[in-house]
């Protein structure tokens, strides 16, 4: 496994695979490695014939008050990691590299439709930060599939319309979210948790499920919803949001829309956790 930090290694060892005809898999992450995202390395093992994963804290989709510079950052840990899955390549640009001219855009890549509401109301310009450099990201590698976890569905979403307008030869594979035994989705984050918060935790995607069962007995959205947020806000979170949501486009739900997705966003202590849940409802619920 080669470690590459500059966007010319990168192509020179993409541009080599691809004119041997092998197709190039693609993870991009944040570093702090957790088992969800060699989940994704491992999705793409059977669909890729090379695996190149980025690490790279991205300054522009953190706010100015958000956790860019306490992010954890642990290299070594990441890179022992990924070596036994088989990947090729790890790239772990600076910010200089990506961001020659300093990281406040010149350029943005925005998807306002999808952008706007759910995580992007409580972190306004957060999704135009991950376009971005996932399109600078997708430029740099030209991977033929790129992996994409399911926990955090609205950036899937984001990812997906902006590689569908703009004509992005990758494939995006969703990959479902991996969880901790007491069914805590698994997270960089989780470990700003103290242990008691840890212990309640859990509590993000039993609410969930039971919003869920909630809606399929016929109880409407917005009492499930309401539900939702106080159940949780009684449990010591800070609820952001606890919403139903259309699973194609995350528009609100109109009678007759049968795939749709629970989403939550609450705060626990210093850890803003995610989580959803897809569910089908049945003709008249
Ligand atoms: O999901 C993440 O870790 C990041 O948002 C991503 C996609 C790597 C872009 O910085």
């Amino acid at each position: 496994m080669e470690t590459l930090s500059t966007i010319g290694e990168v192509r020179r060892r993409v541009g080599e695979w691809r004119s041997q005809g092998l197709r190039v898999g693609f993870v991009p992450t944040m570093g702090n490695l957790h088992q969800g995202h060699l989940n994704l390395v491992e999705r793409l093992a059977s669909e890729a014939d090379r695996i190149i994963v980025s690490i790279f804290v991205n300054p522009t989709q953190f706010g100015a008050n958000e956790d860019f510079s306490g992010y954890p950052r642990t290299l070594e840990a990441d890179l022992a990691k990924l070596a036994p899955l088989g990947v090729a390549a790890v790239f772990c640009p600076n910010v200089a590299e990506m961001y020659p001219d300093g990281p406040t855009l010149r350029t943005r890549v925005e998807v306002p439709a999808l952008s706007d509401s759910l995580c992007g109301a409580a972190r306004p310009g957060h999704f135009a930060g991950v376009a971005t450099v996932v399109s600078k990201l997708f430029n740099i590698v030209q991977a033929d599939i790129a992996a994409f976890g399911k926990k955090d569905y609205q950036q899937l979403r984001v990812i997906e319309q902006m590689v569908r307008d703009l004509d992005i030869p990758t494939r995006i594979l969703p990959v479902d979210t991996a969880r901790e035994a007491d069914g805590l989705a698994m997270s960089s984050r989780n470990g700003y948790l103290s242990a008691g918060e840890r212990a309640r935790a859990p509590l993000l995607q039993q609410t969930l499920r039971k919003a869920a069962t909630r809606l399929r007995n016929g109880e409407p959205r917005d009492v499930v919803e309401a539900w939702g947020r106080a159940t949780l806000d009684a449990s010591g979170f800070r609820t952001d949001y606890f919403e139903l949501r259309r699973q194609a486009d995350l528009s609100v739900p109109t009678e007759g829309d049968r795939a749709l997705v629970l989403l939550a966003a609450a705060w626990l202590g210093k850890a803003r956790l995610l989580d959803n849940l897809e569910l089908a409802l049945n003709a008249g619920s």
